[in-house]
């Protein structure tokens, strides 16, 4: 079963956003499953982690990119946020890589980050860039 079933309403139509959008999707399917599955081993949260900060720099430089481009009104507000979560996701890094850090606890944080990474800021921040773009011709 997957965590989060892709929708129509999830994409933006803007191309390469919507497909890191999805990849993110994905990577939280891929890290539920392992936690059904009891795989959740210290390797594989590594590897998740490893993936979770890369697709949050690339991304966030990709829609920074595109805010330039087009001169986006609320740029520095949307910027900030994205620094936050980009020092939020180096955090758990950290943490996790402490020797005592319970690694159980730091899944569910890291479910949570993920979450509100989804609900909040994809489905409802980001919206609100896309008809900027769009007048920009940003598809
Ligand atoms: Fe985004
Ligand atoms: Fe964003």
């Amino acid at each position: 079963m997957a965590f989060i079933v892709w929708k129509d309403e999830y994409n933006l139509g803007i191309k390469k956003i919507d497909e890191q959008h999805r990849s993110l999707a994905d990577t939280m399917n891929e890290m539920f499953q392992m936690f059904l599955d009891k795989k959740m081993t210290d390797e594989n949260f590594k590897i998740i982690t490893q993936k979770l900060i890369e697709y949050v720099n690339v991304h966030f430089n990709t829609e920074q990119e595109y805010f330039l481009e087009s001169a986006y009104e609320k740029t520095q507000i949307h910027t900030s946020v994205h620094d936050q979560m980009r020092l939020r996701a180096e955090e758990l890094k950290v943490k996790y890589d402490q020797p005592n850090s319970n690694k159980e606890t730091l899944f569910f944080e890291l479910a949570e980050f993920l979450q509100a990474i989804w609900v909040w800021h994809i489905n409802s921040f980001d919206k609100e860039y896309v008809p900027c773009l769009h007048a920009h011709n940003i598809y």
